[in-house]
């Protein structure tokens, strides 16, 4: 069965795209790439010509995300299996693949209505890509650019699309009380070693993205970035803390669209041939707490 390799780019709507390159370029250490013919902002994390795409619009919200396979004909076989299964499979044009700057695309919504992409081809920048702020770069190559966290009504109708259809396997669960009287199941899929590139938690809410990560190679860089942050007057949602799936050791940033932005290090690896999906009832072994809202002037 043809599988998706791996994430491997995201398209965000937002409201202030200006604001959202100086935060990628100048809190997160992502450096600025060529924009799309479209007119889409874009930002690099690695020889890859792009990685997100800020596109202009009220939603503040995901507009795409796009995952990666390794041939061509497995875009063949996943647009066969997915129009199989009654969704709506749309072949872009050559014009549409300039936009994306892969070589062929397919697209298709998942359960939850998200716009997904499938592109097999990505072209690289015409520089090797350096960031003065990460200096030991980010996790990307076969693990591709991070994960994204997504809020589905239906888990289930999540799953077969995931699973069965694009073929990522279920990592582990958690169930936790993440606020007092709300609980909530996270289910975390893989596509490669990264121990998810997608996990979508059962809730229903206003936005499709809870959040995206991206993974740095040095814990000095996550410090750094969490500096920047601070002194930057970026609200850190969650500060350092760990999961206990993934054990990334991370923070959370709010980004100037509102989502949040994971910034880890050290995430586990996963093998196919001998993982055992298992389930947490924690979101994090040890602190990601929220920190206190500042003090307004005068109060
Ligand atoms: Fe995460």
């Amino acid at each position: 069965m043809a599988k998706v390799a791996r994430l491997g780019y995201l398209g965000l709507e937002v409201s202030d795209a200006l604001a959202w390159v100086d935060f990628g370029v100048d809190m997160l250490g992502l450096a600025p790439a060529d924009a799309s013919p479209g007119g889409a902002r874009r930002l690099r994390m690695d020889d890859q010509a792009w990685r997100i795409a800020l596109h202009e619009g009220d939603a503040d919200d995901l507009l795409y995300a796009g995952f990666e396979v390794d041939a061509a004909a497995d875009l063949e076989q996943l647009a066969g299996s997915l129009g199989a299964d009654g969704l709506d499979v749309e072949e872009a044009d050559a014009v549409a693949c300039n936009e994306r700057a892969v070589r062929s695309l397919i697209r298709v919504r998942d359960p939850a209505g998200n716009p997904i992409e499938i592109f097999y081809g990505a072209t690289s920048g015409a520089s090797a890509f350096e960031s003065k702020r990460v200096p030991g770069g980010f996790v990307t190559g076969d693990e591709g650019l991070g994960h994204i966290v997504l809020n589905a009504p239906d888990a289930a109708a999540m799953q077969h699309f995931y699973c069965d259809l694009l073929g990522l396997r279920l990592s582990d669960r958690i169930e936790a009380e993440v606020a007092p009287g709300f609980k909530v199941e996270i289910q975390f899929l893989h596509a490669n070693a990264r121990h998810h590139s997608v996990a979508f938690a059962e809730v229903v809410q206003p936005k499709r993205l809870d959040h995206v990560m991206l993974e740095m190679n040095a814990l000095t860089d996550v410090g750094l970035a969490r500096d920047r942050c601070q002194a930057g007057g970026v609200r850190i949602l969650n500060d350092l803390g760990q999961h206990p799936n993934d054990l990334m050791l991370s923070f959370y940033a709010k980004t100037p669209s509102g989502c949040r932005v994971e910034v880890g290090h050290g995430g586990r690896k996963v093998d196919d041939a001998t993982w055992e999906p298992t389930v947490y009832f924690e979101t994090s072994l040890w602190g990601h707490q929220r920190p206190p809202k500042a003090a307004k002037a005068g109060a």
